[in-house]
């Protein structure tokens, strides 16, 4: 019989990124479904609602994946308190908005180091134990911006095609285990991730100027993140592996079918237009 309760299949959790947005919402969702979470924040006093609204089975976590060995070993020490966890949700992330040569390339590896390398890190950590335990699951959160690339984005863009590429190895690597692998791909939701977008290109562009707005439109009228968290659920419950697209049905489902139809040159002009940089 299938699972009603995400605590049937998982009793523990790491959510990266759980102090507001998307991962807050997944945190929500696991607890208000009986998962035991640790969800990590840079700052901790961040997670207090959380804490507050689940003393019993939320736990704080302060990382920062700027510092990935700290982070993996922020992730080690929970685990032994926890227990193991069963499920680990990689989310954080940010976004940075500049043209590729118009900031320091400093700016552009940090985005690398911190979201791709030590989200990769984490997921190293979690598989090993998952596949020594014998069960468990992977969600990493990507974008559909791996599919769709994001204008004056682009570590962000490299950053989720290189963790997509990374969850189709692992999934191939997991074939026929009972280790699930889930690559989650989001469309814009409304979260505060437009509101901590670095903007280190001053002045911008008119063409960024133009770009942003058509950001800030989608972004504004994307989903709220219960959405995302109930689409999570749903998958979670049906111990879903593979590639997950959610958010509107345009971005989601419409766009990336028709994509598969035409040519990438189509593809980047219609892109072009999306985002008023044609
Ligand atoms: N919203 C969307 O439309 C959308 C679409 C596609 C994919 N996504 C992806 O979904 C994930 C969550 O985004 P969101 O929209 O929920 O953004 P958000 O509301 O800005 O939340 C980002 C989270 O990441 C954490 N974080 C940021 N930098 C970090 C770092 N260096 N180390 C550790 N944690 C860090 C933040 O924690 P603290 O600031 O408390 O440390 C916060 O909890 C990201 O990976 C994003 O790329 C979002």
């Amino acid at each position: 019989m299938a699972a009603s309760r995400v605590s049937e299949l998982y009793r523990t959790a790491f959510v990266t990124g759980a102090s507001t947005g998307l991962g807050r919402a997944f945190a929500e969702m696991l607890l208000a479904d009986g998962v035991r979470v640790w969800g990590t924040s840079r700052d901790p006093a961040r997670l207090a609602p959380l804490a507050q609204a689940y003393p019993e089975t939320f736990h704080a976590v302060a990382c920062d994946l700027a510092d990935g060995p700290a982070a993996a070993a922020a992730f080690l020490a929970a685990a032994d308190r926890a227990g193991g966890f069963e499920l680990v949700v990689n989310n954080a992330g940010y976004g940075v908005f500049a043209e590729f040569a118009g900031a320091d390339f400093p700016v552009w590896q940090e985005q690398i180091e911190v979201m791709l390398v030590a989200t990769a890190r984490l997921s190293h950590a979690a598989l090993r134990a998952h596949l020594a335990r014998g069960r468990g699951a992977l969600v990493n959160i990507s974008s559909l911006a791996a599919e769709f690339p994001l204008p004056f984005q682009s570590a962000y863009n490299v950053v989720k095609a290189g963790l997509s590429a990374l969850n189709e190895s692992l999934l191939l690597e997991t074939a026929g285990t009972a280790v699930i692998v889930l690559d989650v791909r989001p469309g814009d939701y409304r979260t505060d991730f437009e509101g901590s977008v670095l903007r280190p290109q001053t002045p911008p562009t008119p063409r960024m100027e133009r770009a942003w707005r058509a950001f800030d439109r989608m972004m504004r009228s994307g989903p709220p993140p219960a959405h995302a968290a109930a689409c999570l659920r749903r998958a979670l419950l049906r111990q879903r592996r593979g590639t997950l697209r959610i958010g509107r049905f345009f971005q989601a489902v419409l766009a990336p079918f028709l994509a598969r139809f035409g040519s990438l040159d189509l593809k980047r002009r219609v892109q072009a237009r999306y985002f008023d940089v044609g």
